[in-house]
């Protein structure tokens, strides 16, 4: 049992510096010890090293921010993650904000035919250049990877899309823009909002996205923006959004995907540290994985 670590600290895709030191804080609340005393062989790759626009080079492309940086640190994961895939280790990538899941969704997808997905996020991600109300990146991932977006985004790794509709489940969903509705409504995107959390249980919840992903997959790709709990519990992220999932059901959720074996490869995104109390959301990241990976409490 293999696992690598990559680092991203990437924090162009949003407005609010400090998530770049997503990495150092998850490596700090004591990630790679928890995964070994699971008896997992941890390499930790370190961080892909991001370039910092200069002052004046152009930040915004038509509505797309640092869209040249944001593009060249995607290439940079997808080809680093794809060579970790392919010496068969299992890929476990640290944010950064989440336009890094472009570059990561690059490099995984190459090695599955169906490669699903589950977005763990207070929000779709799923907009565009013309429907984003804000112009950043980190909004615009799962579109992106979908094949819906600006070419420079959706050809990181040489082609599109990376995965299909059908083969994605977003869970904890609070915060829709508009354009993302009719994305989800017209792709028939699969979404458990905090609506169904809350009527069905976590328990039925992950129940239902495993059996929905189960048969028509190769490989499950979890990518987990911190945000996506509730912010009482994940304080430290750059779009907190009230009412969302707790601690304790993430707890549930993590556990019962290590049930399933069905989760074959991973992130953790939008750790900000400098919004954080005393490095608490990077701590509930590292939880989380031991949880992912296998944990248990007896
Ligand atoms: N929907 C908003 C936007 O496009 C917020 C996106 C937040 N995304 C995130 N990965 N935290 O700007
Ligand atoms: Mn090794
Ligand atoms: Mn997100
Ligand atoms: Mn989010």
């Amino acid at each position: 049992k293999h696992i690598s670590i990559i680092g991203v600290p990437m924090d162009l895709g949003q407005s609010r510096r400090g998530v770049d030191m997503g990495p150092s804080a998850i490596r700090y609340a004591g990630v790679v010890e928890r995964l070994e005393k699971l008896d997992f062989d941890i390499h930790d790759k370190g961080d892909i090293a991001i370039g910092r626009p200069s002052k004046n080079e152009v930040h915004s492309d038509g509505n797309l921010k640092f869209l040249k940086a944001v593009t060249e640190a995607s290439e940079k994961l997808a080809s680093v993650v794809d060579e970790v895939i392919e010496a068969g280790s299992f890929p476990l990538v640290f944010g950064g904000d989440h336009s890094i899941a472009i570059g990561s969704l690059a490099g995984i997808s190459k090695h599955y035919k169906n490669l699903g997905v589950i977005w763990y996020d207070a929000h779709g991600d799923l907009n565009t250049a013309e429907t984003s109300p804000s112009g950043n990146i980190h909004g615009m991932p799962l579109a992106v990877s979908l094949g819906i977006g600006h070419p420079d985004l959706t050809n990181i790794g040489g082609f599109a899309p990376k995965i299909s509709p059908e083969n994605i489940v977003i869970i904890g969903a609070r915060s829709l823009d508009e354009g993302e509705r009719e994305l989800i409504r017209e792709r028939g995107i699969k979404v458990y909002t905090m609506h169904e959390i809350d009527r069905l249980g976590m328990t039925k919840v992950i129940e239902e996205a495993i059996t929905y992903l189960k048969d028509k997959t190769d490989g499950v790709h979890l990518s987990l923006d911190l945000d996506g709990l509730d912010p009482s519990d994940a304080p430290g992220v750059g779009t907190p959004v009230l009412g969302g999932i707790s601690y304790r059901e993430s707890h549930l959720a993590m556990e019962m995907l290590e049930e399933s074996k069905l989760i074959t490869s991973a992130e953790f995104v939008e750790v900000n540290p400098i919004l954080d109390e005393r490095n608490k959301t990077a701590s509930v990241a590292v939880a989380l994985m031991g949880s992912l990976f296998g944990e248990k409490l007896l």
